[in-house]
């Protein structure tokens, strides 16, 4: 192993994780209801929920968008890093899933700066106007995902940061033998991301990989 690459060992991560800041307890019963309610526990982890907030206050980002809200925990932790005026339009196929995520936002501290948009993100993205938006942040179904990414370089301004969530396909892209179509689809995505000459980017290993690009 040389001095510029050294692997973000389990130990590692438990090391940087133990002092990261985690959640709150509104997050916390907000993870707890999720379970109950039979949605899948695939939210990001906390240190990458700081790991965006941390970007999106230095990028000053009021306006954000995002694809998959699952039950509003990643929506909420953004929110929380934007100004009084600051606004996270999420988008969400699964009429259960909004509805869990619409009650807890709602009840968040951040309710004003959050719209549940329902519907197929392929099919909401389109009507979103072009450069409206400061960041978008990717996390839903893996096969879109060059689709997803192509609206949001039209939805992001210049300058603008494009996060996109599970690059390491959830720890299996480099399973050889793994023919998921998921893992597949990450792949594919990870290969297209890298030759995408508009966006300077980098997977960053924390959580399961989260693409950072700044649209150039
Ligand atoms: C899984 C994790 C994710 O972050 C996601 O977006 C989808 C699936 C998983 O672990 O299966
Ligand atoms: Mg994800």
């Amino acid at each position: 192993m040389t001095a510029t690459s050294r692997a973000v060992s389990a130990e590692h991560f438990a090391y940087l994780s133990s002092r990261t800041a985690g959640d709150d307890e509104f997050l916390v019963d907000l993870k707890r209801a999720a379970a109950a309610a039979d949605i899948p526990a695939i939210w990001i982890s906390p240190e990458q929920a700081s790991l965006m907030q941390i970007l999106l206050r230095l990028h000053g980002a009021q306006e954000v968008v995002e694809v998959g809200t699952l039950a509003g925990y990643s929506a909420i932790a953004m929110a929380r890093a934007l100004p009084e005026a600051g606004r996270v339009r999420t988008i969400e196929v699964k009429g259960r899933h909004a509805d869990f995520a619409e009650d807890w936002i709602g009840r968040s501290d951040v309710a004003g700066r959050i719209e549940v948009l329902r519907g197929r993100a392929l099919d909401v993205l389109p009507g979103l106007a072009a450069d409206s938006a400061d960041a978008v942040f990717i996390d839903a179904d893996k096969e879109s995902y060059v689709g997803y990414l192509a609206e949001s370089l039209r939805i992001v301004r210049r300058g603008g940061l494009i996060m996109v969530d599970n690059a390491f396909a959830f720890g299996r892209l480099l399973e050889e033998d793994c023919t998921d179509p998921d893992v597949e689809a990450v792949r594919v995505f990870n290969d297209h991301m890298a030759g995408v000459h508009d966006l300077q980017s980098i997977i960053v290993p924390i959580g399961d990989g989260l693409w950072v690009g700044v649209k150039l």
